[in-house]
Formats: structure tokens, sequence, C-alpha cells
């Protein structure tokens, strides 16, 4: 371990400069840090310093990890920063229209979120996507001005059409975007009989192929929209019924986290197409609305891999603004109102998800003292300890590899007895440990591989399933890094794992000097201190894909934001789930389960298995347990 650590190395380890985004960083004193920009030029910048704000939850509000910090400042500001982004886009081309940004809900339905989204978007005429009837009835309560534009996509049935037709006609700015010529019928269908004039859109299905991940959500096969030769269709349908000037929007989606801007171009280039050929067929569209997709570099790289962008929020409004302007003053058509639904790049840096590790499992070892245990292989190891240097180390590293499968194999045959066996393991361990040691040296390819055995696992009170979902179900990677200790050289390789009983539960990829790595560097846990490990960027998808595997619920929420000090202020603390509402959510009777508990309890009394005071404080235990936190609510793990 080195003395001269500075936070600078941290900086470079984490990369946290490069995925930070300018929201996060690291202070002199080793702590993570949330940088907030003025968003006037009466404000002055501000810090937060994460680890006293979780002390201060411990602390004042009995709130402990695993809590989600989500920051109401980093929200405003990304809203802002894509209304400036298509602004200043529309300025240097001099589109003559204008852009609203319209928030996908699904990417995080939680109430609180929405609602500052509302908010802090009110000025820039900000709307809201919705993708089916749940969240269809939440945007029609949550907005109440009759401007804000609120899209419906989805599958939908003819409630969800009559909902939506019903709030047309209340005066709501609400689009039903036609994903299905279904969707075409049934709109004609209550228009007609609620006597309403509909506006809607259109979701086209196009040629261009997204890229990433999610590429399959465009294309020919794509699950959802018209193809160009339904997209005909719906105007003859239109034509017949005379209801051509309702269909006012063009939308398409290339799904999620596009990594690569030649898509992008690609996908609003057809789009257009599409939109002046329906303007020329007489339909009355005025809004081009480019669905999301615009990524989030979580890797820091800049480079069109799947964790990060090859291209800048700038880029992105720049291309689209720019090929819209192109297209439609080639055939002379109106530049329409542009839409975008970006969700992601919207709400994903404003959420720090903190976990405690609450216990390591390190495999490094002292070498075991001699005391008496013989045999031959323990003989031959300790020889092969004290004659380690630079020049045997790889010889020596094969040889102890031989001695610790013959050791396995005298042992299966009942040569060997347990105690032989646990000394022969932990030589072989101090062996490899030394070895190692002596590589970083020799710098051999061929010990290289023995990294891989030393990686450490950090044991942390969360759940995968439930809070980072996407890094289970699709390798999904976030930046993760120490909230402090950060003027200290980390020195663990590591691994993270989750408390459930599920071997998926675990993080195996980490963003570390700039590419995707193994392992994660960590420090080593100091008994009674806590080690506070934050994921970062998690604001999207996470917290509702999430799921209750082992019965572990949501986690702690809270809002933060500052006031005209720029003192830290908790806005909201949601707590996270008990044990009670999650087994009541798998639909048992809490009571009857207690009531159940009481009777046990009572017949152990009589039958003197419990005395009355072990009765009286089983059963205690028994109902403070279903109204606990559903994670470990015991600071440190004994392993
Ligand atoms: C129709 C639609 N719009 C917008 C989004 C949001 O996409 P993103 O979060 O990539 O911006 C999605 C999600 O994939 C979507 O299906």
């Amino acid at each position: 371990m080195s003395n001269d650590w500075t936070v600078e190395n941290s900086k470079q380890l984490y990369n946290v400069d490069k995925w930070g985004n300018g929201y996060f960083g690291i202070n002199q004193e080793g702590n993570a840090i949330v940088k907030i920009s003025p968003s006037s030029d009466q404000e002055k910048p501000v810090e937060y310093n994460i680890k006293e704000i979780v002390d201060q939850l411990i602390a004042d509000e009995e709130i402990h990890p695993p809590v989600l910090l989500r920051f109401s400042h980093i929200l405003k500001h990304r809203i802002g920063q894509i209304n400036k982004a298509f602004n200043n886009a529309i300025k240097e081309y001099g589109y003559s229209n204008r852009y609203h940004g319209v928030y996908p809900i699904k990417v995080n339905q939680e109430r609180h979120v929405v609602d500052e989204i509302v908010e802090f978007g009110k000025s820039f005429g900000f709307g809201l996507e919705v993708g089916s009837k749940p969240e269809l009835i939440l945007a029609l309560g949550v907005v109440e001005d009759d401007e804000v534009p609120i899209l419906c996509n989805g599958f939908k049935d003819d409630e969800y059409i009559e909902t939506v037709l019903f709030a047309k006609k209340m005066g709501r700015n609400i689009i039903p975007i036609v994903e299905k010529l279904s969707d075409l019928h049934l709109i004609i269908k209550y228009s007609k009989s609620l006597k309403v004039k509909p506006v809607f859109g259109l979701r086209v299905k196009l040629a261009a192929k997204g890229a990433g991940r999610w590429e399959s959500s465009a294309g020919y096969k794509s699950k959802f929209g018209l193809s160009i030769t339904e997209v005909l269709e719906a105007l003859k349908i239109l034509d017949a019924v005379d209801m051509k000037d309702c269909l006012q929007l063009v939308h398409y989606h290339m799904g999620s986290q596009i990594n690569n801007i030649g898509s992008i171009k690609n996908a609003v280039n057809e789009a257009c197409r599409v939109f002046v050929y329906l303007y020329k067929g007489g339909a009355g569209v005025k809004y081009l609305d480019v669905g999301g997709g615009l990524g989030v570099d979580y890797d820091g790289t800049k480079t069109s891999t799947e964790s990060s962008i090859n291209y800048t929020l700038q880029e992105y409004a720049n291309d689209i603004v720019f090929h819209i302007k192109e297209i439609c003053d080639d055939a002379k058509v109106p530049q329409p109102i542009i839409l975008s639904e970006s969700g992601r790049a919207l709400v994903a840096h404003h959420s720090v998800l903190v976990v405690e590790a609450v216990g390591s499992n390190t495999i490094q070892q002292t070498v075991p003292e001699k005391n008496g245990i013989k045999h031959a292989i323990i003989d031959e190891m300790y020889e092969i300890y004290d004659g380690l240097k630079i020049s045997n180390c790889v010889e020596s590293f094969h040889d102890v590899e031989h001695l610790l499968n013959k050791c396995n194999s005298l042992f299966n045959y009942g040569y060997i007895d347990l105690h032989q066996r646990s000394i022969t393991e932990r030589l072989y361990w101090s062996i490899c440990t030394k070895i190692i040691e002596l590589n970083q040296t020799l710098k051999s390819p061929e010990l290289d591989r023995l990294n891989k055995k030393f990686i450490d696992t950090y044991f942390c009170n969360f759940s995968i399933f439930q809070s980072l979902p996407d890094t289970w179900a699709i390798d999904h990677v976030v930046p993760v890094m120490p909230i402090h200790r950060l003027n200290q050289e980390p020195t663990q390789n590591a691994h993270l794992v989750d408390i459930t009983c599920d071997s998926d539960g675990k993080m195996e990829k980490f963003i570390q000097e700039g590419s995707i790595k193994d392992h994660i560097r960590l420090h080593k846990l100091i008994e009674d201190e806590k080690y506070l490990i934050g994921a970062f960027l998690v604001g999207a998808y996470q917290e509702v894909l999430g799921d209750i595997h082992n019965l572990f619920g949501d986690i702690n929420a809270v809002h933060v934001t500052h006031d005209d000090e720029g003192k830290v202020v908790i806005n909201h603390i949601i707590k996270g789930d008990t044990i009670q509402e999650l087994l009541e959510y798998v639909h048992y009777d809490t009571k009857g389960l207690l009531a159940n508990m009481k009777r046990s309890i009572l017949l152990a009394v009589k039958d003197n298995r419990l005395t009355k005071d072990e009765a009286h404080i089983f059963s205690n235990f028994y109902s403070v347990g279903l109204n606990g936190y559903t994670y470990l609510e015991e600071s440190r793990m004994e392993l």
C-alpha cells in the first residue's frame, strides 16, 4: 500500500471525471461529491458530500443503506440541458419551428420523480409519454395544465381510447399514437360516438436499424409501429372518413441507449421522408416525434460500446434539427414541431444507490506456522515458500498447482486427513500470494491468470434484482466507486455480491482506469467502520424493473436538494418496504401469521420448550420483525 496515493489517483482509477458528466467528483478529503452547476447568474455552484448526507440520514432520520439518493437539481439541470441543446441547434440552423421534450413515464414512474419533471419542465412546455393504461391514468391525474402534451403509446383497448378521447374533449393536449391499424379504427369509432375531433399520430416502423443492445426496437421486425404499406392504408382509411387533418404527428422509436450517432442520422432522415410524404398526401402533420434512445455514457469512454455513446447531447440535437430542416426545405414542406421522448438521458444521472459492504471474503493468506501436522506434500510446499524468488516464480507456481491436485486426489483416496488438507490449502494460497507480489516486478503473462483467483468477494447489503436489475438481466455496466476513503489506496481486487441467496446476485464488471474490468479495486474493510459503496447513474429503468427476489423490497429513497445558502436539504423521505408489506403483496394475511406464531409460542411454553420470558421476547421479536426493513439491519455480518 503506497502512502502517496491521492484523490487524483482515485479519479483516474474510477474514471469519475469521464462518466460523471460534471455532476460527480471527489473532494480533497477523499469523499465522493455531487456538483450542482448554477441554473442562473444569481446562483452559485454547490457541492454535496455524499458520505455526509448518508451519515446525516442514519443519525437524524434512521434511514440506513441501502438507500437511493435522488438529486433534484441534477434532474432540473438535465431538463435544462436537453432543451438548451435543441434551442442551440434551432438557432444555429435557422430552424423555423420549436422543440418540446416529452418524458416517457416508464423510465421512472416514482411519484416524486414525475412531479419534479412536471414542475421543472413547465417553463419548457415539457410533456409526458405513457405506454399503458395505468400510466395514462397516472398522467391524467398528475398533469393539470391543458397545454402540457401527453403522448399515448403502447397497446390500446376500447377503454384506453375512450379515456384519451374524453380527456381530449375536456380540453387536454392529448395525442394517441397509432401503433397498430386496430388503434386507428378505435380512434375513429370513439371520436364519432363522443363527438370529439381527435389529434393523433402514427408510429412508423423504420427500415433503419437501431444500434446497441436494443437495436431490435427498430427495423422491419420491430414489435410496434406501422409498416410503410400500413401507413398508406391508414391514409386511405382516414381519407374515407374525412379525418386526414387529424393525423398530426409522425413518431418513431429506435430503442434505448443508441450508442452510434450514425443510426440516429439514418432514422431521422427516413422518418422525415415519411413525414413529407404524409404532408403531401394531405395529412395535417405538424409534429415529428423522434422517440427516445438518446444514450448515457456510463463508462465515460465516449465510444460506440454498449455502455457508452460516441456522440454528445449537442451533436444529437444538431443532427436531428439539421436533417429535418434539410429534408423539409428540399420538399418545400413546413418544418415540424420537434418532439423527443428521452427518458434515460433525462433521469439516469440524478440517482445514486448507496450500499454498505458488510463483509468480505479474502483469499490472500499469510503462511501457516508449522504445527506438527506432517506430510511430504506439506514439507515440499514449505520448501517452495522459503525458496521463492523472481527467477523461480513461474516454475514454483506450476509445482504448487501440481501439489494441490495431488493432495486432493490423496484426500479422496483417504490418504490425507482434513488437517493435512487444510494446511496444504493454506500453504498453496500463501505461496500464490507471494508469487503475485513478485509478479508485480516480473510481469509474467502466465502468472496473470493467478489474479483472477485472488479477487475478493465483498458482501453488500442490497439486492441486485431489486436495485440494479439490468446488471443481472442484460450485463449492463454502471459506474461504481466507494463514496469515502478515496484519498487512500484501494488494495483489494473485488467482486460485489448481494444478500439474495441467488448465485447470480453479483457484479463482476466495473469501469476501472478507462475500460471495463472483471473486478473493482476497493479498500480493506476496517472493523466497526462502515464501508459505503455508490452505484451511479442508476435513475433510469432500475427502480421499476426491480423485483422482490427473496422478498427484498423497495429500498429507502430520499430526495436531496439545497437551500439558498447551499446547505443540503432532505426533501422527501420514502421509507423502504417493510417485511409485512412484502408478505401482503404476495397475499399473506400477516395478522393470521402473527396469530399462528403466538399460538405456537404458547404451546412451546406449555411444553416447557420455551420459558415465559423467552416466549415474550420471541413474540415481540416476530411482530417487530414484521414491521422492519427487508434488508440486514445489523451493521456487520459475521463471515
Ligand atoms: C416509445 C418509447 N419512447 C421513449 C422511450 C425511452 O427511451 P430512452 O429511455 O432510451 O430515452 C422508450 C423506451 O424504450 C419507448 O419505448
